[in-house]
């Protein structure tokens, strides 16, 4: 068991949950996520080399990267991700330094709760702190998202990265994605609670439908732009949509149906958040899940089977599935008194739906980068 005692710097980042407005942050949209308690932890040493030598708590891999060769391990299965988050650090004028890093992950993997974001950015921030550079948390999510897209080929948005590099405990971020300005806005759910429960299929961007999704709504853009005047679909208010949906191909026209209907949805739930008013709030993320099933299609079988169960039991406001789709977890509100019954009911009803046995996740809204000096 490797001594932590022996590293010099601890370096953490956040996984998150978003609480609404799904599959718009690369629209320009504004959306609702919060940094999780569950995150990824990162020792960190200078070693004297030009290598980065990556180990793990949870695994037996050691993999060694050499600075000057962090194009080429795009394929490992463990490392690519800090492999494209160092080379994008490096290619923003950072320097890199060797070290020998243990990375601890407590953000399950495909879970959608952005186990890869919290991976990148607490990679970058520890590249920055055994460098003996203070990093600025805006510009790690920045170089993070860039990783993810230009290294792991996911064309992402920035709501992950920011939310894991940039929240704060206790409080939701009301991000918005095309001025990247955030107000947060504290979690204040009365006599309720938030519920995050993995349907335990595994997703996979890569393999899902997620760029595909992004190309739906570029080619929505391009052809809108002019007409409506707008230089993002999240510009698209329901009167303009209405106006122009005419000149969409009709797939296209569902997902942007549901890019207008969830911008509006975020704006009515941060009023709810700030009210306090929990049914006002689970209604609106029942909504979003009907809108990512029906019109953007990025559900799927297990996961409507986990917000079907959860809204069917009376103590429950609301539920919706979080992050990117096609499996992964859900997000609901739920009575605190009723949380024991709750679980029971949705353990049971989504076994007899699917085969597959839930996780229910404790965990608080926390920060996002954390460093300490050993
Ligand atoms: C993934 C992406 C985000 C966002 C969500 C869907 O988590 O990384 O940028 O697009 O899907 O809201």
């Amino acid at each position: 068991m490797t001594d932590l005692n022996n590293y010099e710097w601890k370096v953490t980042a956040a996984g998150r949950v978003n609480l609404i407005g799904e599959h718009i942050d690369y629209c320009g949209g504004k959306v609702f996520p919060a940094a999780l308690g569950m995150r990824n932890t990162v020792y960190v040493r200078a070693n004297g080399t030009d290598k980065i030598n990556l180990s793990w708590t949870t695994l037996s891999d050691k993999v060694t990267l050499e600075l000057d060769k962090l194009e080429t391990y795009r394929s490992l299965k463990y490392g690519n991700y800090q492999a494209g988050s160092a080379l994008m650090w490096q290619k923003a004028g950072h320097k890199l330094v060797g070290c020998d890093m243990v990375q601890d992950c407590t953000v399950p993997f495909g879970s959608g709760l952005s186990s890869s974001a919290a991976i990148e950015v607490s990679t970058i921030a520890a590249l920055a702190a055994v460098a003996g550079e203070k990093a600025e948390p805006v510009e790690v999510a920045k170089t993070a998202q860039r990783a993810e897209r230009e290294y792991a080929g996911v064309n992402c948005g920035i709501m992950d990265q920011y939310a894991s590099a940039c929240g704060k405990a206790g409080h939701a971020m009301l991000l918005d994605c095309n001025t990247l300005s955030c107000e947060y806005v504290p979690v204040k759910t009365g006599d309720c609670s938030l519920v995050i429960i993995n349907c335990n299929k595994p997703h996979s961007l890569m393999e899902s439908k997620y760029n595909e999704r992004r190309d739906e709504t570029d080619k929505a853009l391009a052809i809108l732009r002019e007409p409506a005047k707008i230089s993002c679909l999240a510009e698209l208010d329901l009167r303009a949509f209405e106006k122009y949906c005419g000149l969409l191909p009709e797939k296209i026209r569902l997902r942007v149906k549901h890019v207008v209907e969830e911008c509006e949805r975020v704006r009515l739930a941060a009023v709810a958040m700030k009210t306090g008013d929990m049914p006002a709030l689970g209604a609106l993320l029942n909504a979003s899940h009907a809108s990512l099933r029906d019109l953007y299609e990025v559900t799927g079988k297990e996961l409507d089977a986990l917000a079907e169960a959860a809204q069917s039991h009376s103590a429950c406001f609301g539920s919706r599935m979080t992050g990117g789709g096609f499996g992964g977890c859900t997000v609901s509100i739920v009575q605190t008194r009723a949380l024991s019954e709750f679980t029971k009911h949705v353990g049971e009803r989504y076994k007899k739906a699917t085969g597959y046995e839930p996780s229910f996740y404790q965990t608080e809204i926390s920060d996002g980068i954390t460093v300490e000096k050993i």
